[in-house]
């Protein structure tokens, strides 16, 4: 049985007030969802003092992105032994990074690897664009993030990551994808694609979550979902009631 997870990517937004404000309208509410991994991933700024508010409790928290070297001279970078120093968790590899920070496969997967050195789990991301799509290259764009952004790491490694599903044209917009085929994707492409290259227990033991405008109202039919397991969550993660009701409906679905 994998254990449902509900991350927040709280993206460019919150001032360290504002993160303070955010966390405590939640933290309650987040505590009291049994079952179900919570993870919060503010901008690097707020992982300091949201970890302190964190301290104690069961909800983990997460960065949005490092660089893969340990230090040097790399202006404006932050290093996994900082990030590590704060959080559990490394989002990687979101479309984000990709579309406007160059951020490919191969830049991907040396972060991952400088996750697993320093004890950090990444969130690997994955998703096909709206051009994509239409050209019917969804399998074989996410076949690629999937093999490049996962080189060189052991099946354990593998299994103890946290992969997301996004398609690009539903992140941010409104326009979810159908929870049935989300679950397509996940169950015969990156599953699939993890069973070729790690086996099938691993391929079984990963956390694949959905993510592209989760929102309350939907987020029970992704996660009733057999091969979804969670949330990686945008824009909803920025309202505390709307990010407890997503933690919320991943207990009571997995329940
Ligand atoms: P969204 O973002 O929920 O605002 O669509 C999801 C994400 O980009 O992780």
């Amino acid at each position: 049985m994998r254990t449902p997870f509900v991350a927040g990517n709280w993206k460019m937004h919150k001032t360290v007030e504002e993160a303070r404000l955010l966390v405590s309208e939640m933290l309650d509410g987040l505590q009291a969802v049994a079952g179900v991994e919570k993870v919060l991933c503010p901008p690097f700024t707020g992982l300091l003092p949201v970890a302190a508010m964190l301290a104690g409790t069961d909800i983990g928290l997460g960065a949005q992105n490092m660089h893969w070297e340990e230090e040097g001279a790399f202006t404006g970078e932050v290093s996994p032994r900082m990030v590590a120093e704060f959080a559990q968790f490394v989002i990687l590899g979101h479309s984000e990074r990709r579309a406007y920070f160059g951020e490919t496969d191969e830049t991907v997967n040396k972060k991952v690897h400088a996750a697993f050195k320093h004890n950090l789990t990444p969130i690997v991301c994955v998703g096909e664009t709206l051009e994509e799509r239409e050209a019917g290259q969804t399998e074989a764009v996410i076949r690629r993030q999937v093999e490049g952004g996962l080189a060189g790491l052991t099946s354990e490694q593998v299994a103890s990551l946290v992969l997301a599903y996004e398609p690009v044209w539903a992140i941010g917009t409104g326009k979810a994808a159908t929870p049935e085929e989300a679950n397509r994707v996940v169950k015969d492409v990156i599953r699939g694609t993890l069973a070729a290259l790690f086996g099938e227990e691993t391929a079984q033991a990963v956390r694949v979550l959905y993510g592209g405008s989760v929102k309350p109202h939907n987020a029970a039919e992704f996660f009733a979902q057999p091969d979804i397991d969670g949330a990686l969550v945008g824009g909803a993660s920025l309202k505390a009631d709307q990010f407890v009701a997503i933690a919320q409906a991943a207990a009571d679905t997995a329940g």
